[in-house]
């Protein structure tokens, strides 16, 4: 047998990685054993009463009892893409707050499916002035008004309430991109007046990567009832994934997903997130590292830190993965190279998660000459979880 055969059939055995990025977070084991259930055919009743059964879980994990729910097989831009081409025509106009990288998607996104985009910006770790986009909304009166909830670029939470009762008094439709936020923080869609909600399965939920978790209402309904002509992408278009939902191995996780997070319940799910954030901001400060971006909006799903002068971003990643198995991620944009970003979300939003991190960046700064008190940041996380509930 030649070397290369060899190599290409010997068995997988991929690193096991502690996912403290920017997500995916590490599945759930007991998702990862659901996977291993013997697959359906998409027209099979198995597969519609599973179907039917994740859709009425995932509206309550969204707060959207009024709304449909659709799962896209695909990233969760898939889902984001899917409500923004089924309900743009070319020429509408639209209205984006951008306050991080995933706002810039979605005007990339609407511009490509023809959207004349204008934009509220903030600058990248302050959230949007609802009132300025509130303003906005009123002078401009746009067919849709598109935002992220929790932007993971920034860290920042962008409050929504003030938004959806704007659109709703103008009749603009209101896309959220809640694919960081969905089962972190709270996010009710059908109390803030939301037309359509994109959740990811890869981040608060501990389901693998490869579903976009979509919740739609009935006047987003209407506008793709309504239009003059068909959206540019047949795959994507809300009617037909309606009609003929596609069927993924994935939805056997998406379900014992979805199942943990109820036998928890929705909102302890949000309260441990904002405990284990607490926790491991105060072992970042006591090692005397900076948070970046306005604390009275950062998510507590991803924490920014910037990186002290004398250390290399990449390089103490690099560690971070190859010596500890610990993986955190860089920044976007103007943010490259100036700040890390440490998830805690999902299966990773416990202590014991939080302390690994916090050991792991402890023993590459000191090996790297950053002075710091030994075992601070352990002590300093423990303290602030146990002072938090
Ligand atoms: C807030 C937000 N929106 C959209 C996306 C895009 O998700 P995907 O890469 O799964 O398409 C991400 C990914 O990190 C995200 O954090």
């Amino acid at each position: 047998m030649t070397e290369s055969l060899r190599v290409a059939i010997s068995p997988l055995d991929p690193p096991n990685r502690l996912l403290m990025g920017s997500g995916p977070s590490n599945p759930e084991a007991r998702v990862l054993r659901a996977l291993a259930s013997p697959p359906a055919a998409a027209d099979d009743p198995a597969h519609t009463t599973l179907l039917d059964d994740v859709t009425v879980r995932l509206r309550r994990v969204f707060c959207a009892g009024n709304q449909k729910a659709l799962v896209v097989p695909g990233a969760s831009r898939a889902g984001i893409e899917a409500v923004l081409a089924s309900t743009i025509e070319p020429g509408d106009r639209v209205l984006v707050g951008v306050y991080g990288h995933f706002g810039e998607l979605l005007c990339t996104l609407a511009g490509r499916h023809g959207a004349a985009v204008t934009r509220v910006d903030a600058e990248w770790g302050r959230a949007v002035d609802p009132e300025e986009l509130v303003a906005t909304i009123r002078r401009s009166r746009p067919k849709l008004v598109a935002i992220v909830h929790a932007d993971t670029s920034t860290g920042i939470l962008q409050p929504l309430e003030a938004i959806g009762r704007a659109c709703r008094e103008v009749g603009s439709l209101f896309v959220v991109d809640a694919v960081l936020s969905l089962g972190g923080c709270e996010l009710r869609v059908d109390d803030w007046l939301i037309d359509a909600a994109i959740g990811g399965a890869q981040k608060c939920l501990g389901s693998p990567p490869g579903l976009a978790l979509v919740t739609y209402s009935d006047r987003l309904r209407a506008a793709r009832a309504d239009r003059r002509t068909p959206p540019f992408t047949t795959y994507l278009d809300v009617s037909r994934l309606e009609a003929k939902p596609v069927s993924s191995h994935l939805f056997f996780g998406l379900r014992e997903a979805l199942r943990i997070l109820e036998e928890e319940g929705l909102e302890a799910r949000w309260a441990r997130h904002r405990r284990a954030s607490r926790a491991l901001r105060a072992g970042i400060q006591a090692m005397g590292l900076e948070l970046f971006g306005d604390q009275k909006d950062a998510v507590p799903m991803i924490t920014l830190v910037r990186v002290p002068d004398g250390l290399s971003e990449p390089g103490v990643r690099e560690q971070l993965l190859m010596q500890h198995g610990v993986e955190i991620m860089a920044a976007f944009g103007p943010l490259r190279g100036r700040v890390w970003r440490i998830g805690s979300m999902g299966t990773n939003a416990y202590l014991p998660s939080v302390l690994r991190v916090l050991s792991a960046v402890e023993a590459v700064l000191s090996a790297n000459g950053w002075r710091l008190p030994s075992g601070a940041a352990v002590a300093a996380a423990r303290e602030a979880f146990e002072a938090s509930s």
